[in-house]
C-alpha cells in the first residue's frame, strides 16, 4: 500500500493506492470522519460490477448510502444529468456534512465533483477512480466540470476531494482500449517530469498491462508527479500547464475528427508525438527523443501517426482552443525526456511542421 499526499494546506488530501482497496471502502470513509448519509454516484456499467461490494462495505461500516446512477457516456456529463443527481441528493436528504462518493471513470469523477462543489454550496466528496485515466489523472487535482453543448468542460470548478482511493484491481474489467488510452497519460508523466520513469515504462512495456506490480508502480509514480505539480500550482496559473503536453495537437485532432473517433488518450498519444516532432524541428530537442517517445507509445499499442486531416483544419481548431495573441499558438514542447517548456510558436511554423508530419 502507498499513501501519497496532495499538499494544499487545509485542502490537502491523501491518495491511497492498494490492490483490493475497494473492499475496505466502508472503514476508509469512516476513517475520514464521515458518518450517516453518503451518496455513491456511478453509472450502470460500473454499478453492475462494483456497486454491491461498495454498498455492502459502506452499510457494514454503519453508513447510510444511496446509489445514484447516470447513464454511461461522455454525452451525459451535462447540466441536465447533474440536475438529476441533485434530485437524488435531495431525495436522500443529504446534508452539508454528507459525503458524495464518485465511483467511476473521468466522466463520473468530473460530474460528481462538480455536483459536490455546488450542492448546498459545497459538500465533501471522495474519488474512487475505476479507469486508468481517472486513477492517474482526472481523480487527482480537483478539476471538476460538466460539458456545455458548445464545448467540453465549460462549466466547472476547482474543488478538491477529501481523499482518492485507488484499487488497481478494478482495471481488470476495463476494456483494453480504455486501458491503453489511460497509458498515454502515464507516458506523459515520464516525458514531462521523470526520464527514469520513462525508462521504466520502456523496460516494462511487455508487462505493464498485466495489472501486476509494475502497473501499480506506474499508477503510484504518475499520481506522485501529478500531486507534486498540483501542489505547486493548483489553479493552472503556470507549472500545471505542463500536464497539457500533447493536448494542443490532441484536442484539435479530437475536435476535427469528431469527438468519439479517438479516445482522449489516443489523441494525446498522437499529440505528444507531434509535440516532440515539432520540438525537434524547432531545435529544442534531438530527433532521438521523438523516436523513443514514438517507439514506446507504439509498443504500448497507442496510435502515433496523425489522421489524414488538412493542416488548416487543425490550425483553425487550435486557434479556437489555445489562441494566444496575433498569429501565435501556445504549446508545451519537449526539451529532453523529463523536461518540457511552455512556448508560443508562429502559425506559419506550425503549418510547415504539420505539412511534413507523417499521416496514418
Ligand atoms: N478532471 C480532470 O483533471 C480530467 C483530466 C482528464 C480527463 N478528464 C475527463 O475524463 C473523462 C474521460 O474519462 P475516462 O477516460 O475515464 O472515460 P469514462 O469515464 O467514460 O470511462 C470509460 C468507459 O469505461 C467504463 N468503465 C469505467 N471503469 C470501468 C471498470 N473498472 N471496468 C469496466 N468498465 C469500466 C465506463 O463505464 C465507460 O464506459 C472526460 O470527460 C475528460 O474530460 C478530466
Amino acid at each position: 500500500m502507498r499513501t501519497l499526499s496532495v499538499d494544499l494546506g487545509e485542502r490537502s488530501y491523501p491518495i491511497v493506492i492498494k490492490r483490493g482497496l475497494l473492499s475496505e471502502v466502508g472503514s476508509r470513509v469512516i476513517g475520514l470522519g464521515f458518518n450517516g448519509r453518503v451518496a455513491v454516484v456511478t453509472n450502470p456499467t460500473i454499478a453492475n460490477l462494483y456497486a454491491d461490494r461498495v454498498m455492502k462495505g459502506l452499510k457494514g461500516a454503519g453508513l447510510n448510502p444511496a446509489l445514484i446512477t447516470i447513464p454511461d457516456g461522455e454525452e451525459f456529463k451535462s447540466l441536465n444529468e447533474a440536475g438529476k443527481v441533485y434530485d437524488g441528493l435531495v431525495r436522500h436528504r443529504m446534508e452539508r456534512s454528507s459525503a458524495i462518493i464518485a465511483l467511476g471513470g473521468g466522466v463520473i469523477g468530473d460530474m460528481a465533483g462538480f455536483v459536490a462543489a455546488t450542492y448546498l454550496r459545497g459538500v465533501p466528496y471522495v474519488q474512487i477512480p475505476t479507469t486508468l485515466l481517472a486513477q492517474v489523472d482526472s481523480s487527482v487535482g480537483g478539476k471538476t466540470a460538466v460539458n456545455h453543448p458548445s464545448g467540453k468542460n465549460l462549466i466547472g470548478a476547482f474543488y478538491q476531494p477529501k481523499a482518492v482511493f485507488i484499487d488497481p484491481d478494478v482495471l481488470r474489467t476495463l476494456p483494453e482500449r480504455e486501458l491503453k488510452a489511460g497509458m498515454a497519460e502515464v507516458v506523459k508523466y515520464g516525458v514531462i517530469w521523470d526520464e527514469g520513469f520513462f525508462g521504466f515504462l520502456e523496460k516494462n512495456s511487455g508487462v505493464i498491462y498485466s495489472i501486476g506490480r509494475e502497473t501499480t508502480h506506474a499508477i503510484e509514480r504518475s499520481c506522485e508527479i501529478k500531486a507534486e505539480v498540483v501542489g505547486k500550482d493548483e489553479t493552472e496559473s503556470g507549472l500545471r500547464s505542463i500536464l497539457n503536453l500533447g493536448h494542443t495537437f490532441g484536442h484539435a485532432i479530437e475536435a476535427v475528427s469528431g469527438y468519439g473517433t479517438y479516445r482522449h488518450g489516443e489523441a494525446v498519444s498522437i499529440g505528444m508525438v507531434m509535440a516532440a516532432g515539432f520540438s525537434a524541428r524547432l531545435g529544442l530537442c534531438s530527433s532521438d527523443v521523438e523516436a523513443r517517445l514514438k517507439g514506446l507509445l507504439a509498443v504500448l499499442g497507442l496510435p502515433v501517426d496523425a489522421p489524414d486531416i488538412p493542416a488548416e483544419a487543425l490550425i483553425e481548431s487550435m486557434r479556437l482552443d489555445k489562441k494566444v495573441s496575433g498569429d501565435k499558438l501556445r504549446f508545451i514542447l519537449v526539451t529532453g525526456l523529463g523536461q518540457v517548456v511552455l512556448k508560443e510558436a508562429f502559425e506559419a511554423d506550425v503549418r510547415g511542421f504539420l505539412l511534413s508530419f507523417k499521416k496514418a
